[in-house]
């Protein structure tokens, strides 16, 4: 395998940038921008991305076991990045199912996992994570939820390149052991890490509210909520704190 490398200052997107590229790249194979002139966020978002002030950071990943094992490597994703940001300095941050990355109750990061293949292959995925650095509040301002950046959540900054590199070495080590060994070993790192653990939270998925006490994730990946009708996964929507 020989993972390759691509910096460039400007770019479209740097999921497209892998996306496109699919056939040619080894997992491990990353991507970094500067600025994105069509950065995308998850649910058809765009994510805003202003010259130099954020890490815009890309992986392609090969995932033998196929499609079903992506909703795992989703989380595991998230995982690897709020443990690489806490040993880095940033105390105190946190995940939200399903890889949102948080810190005060305030987004630092986003993750974007975007794929093709074919039932019974196997996956062809692309991570993407979008980490606030240094963006001020004017650059910032516009955007609809509350969000922190890692200059605020750090005494001392990291420098951006040893961030980045912290980050993607620490996500392949992650990446394989997840291959190895499933999601099995990552359930009490999520719990650790969970933002929103024994928290009153809802659910908001599609049209309906569901509201519980978050529990956690399961072995699948779901998040389980603790309603009325006893605990129950769930394996899509958006959650918030109750009262937000
Ligand atoms: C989200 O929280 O909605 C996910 C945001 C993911 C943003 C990153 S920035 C690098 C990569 N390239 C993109 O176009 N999006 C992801």
């Amino acid at each position: 395998d020989s993972p390759s490398v691509c910096l460039q200052p400007i770019i479209d997107s740097t999921n497209q940038y892998l996306m496109n590229r699919i056939g040619e790249l080894d997992s491990g194979s990353v991507c970094l921008a500067e600025y994105q002139q069509a950065g995308r966020g998850r649910r058809g978002r765009q994510w805003f991305s202003p010259f130099g002030a954020n890490l815009y950071t890309s992986m392609y990943w090969r995932l033998e076991a196929g499609m079903a094992a992506a909703m795992g490597m989703s989380l595991v994703v998230g995982i690897s990045v709020a443990k690489t940001l806490n040993r880095l300095g940033a105390d105190g941050v946190k995940v939200k199912w399903p890889n949102d990355i948080y810190w005060q109750d305030k987004k630092l990061a986003g993750v974007l996992v975007e794929m093709t293949g074919q039932a019974g292959g196997a996956a062809h995925l692309v991570v993407g994570l979008g980490l606030n650095v240094s963006m001020r509040d004017k650059e910032g301002g516009q955007l609809d939820q509350p969000w922190t950046r890692l200059e605020d959540a750090c005494e001392a900054l990291p420098d951006k390149n040893q961030l980045a590199a912290a980050l993607i070495n620490d996500l392949i080590s992650a990446l394989r052991q997840y291959e190895q060994h499933g999601l099995g070993m990552f359930i009490e790192q999520w719990q650790a890490l969970d933002n929103y653990y024994n928290r009153p939270v809802k659910l908001l998925i599609g049209e309906s509210v569901i509201r519980g006490i978050a529990r956690g994730i399961d072995a699948q990946g779901a998040i389980l909520l603790e309603t009325e009708k006893g605990l129950v996964p769930f394996v899509g929507g958006e959650i918030s704190l109750r009262g937000e």
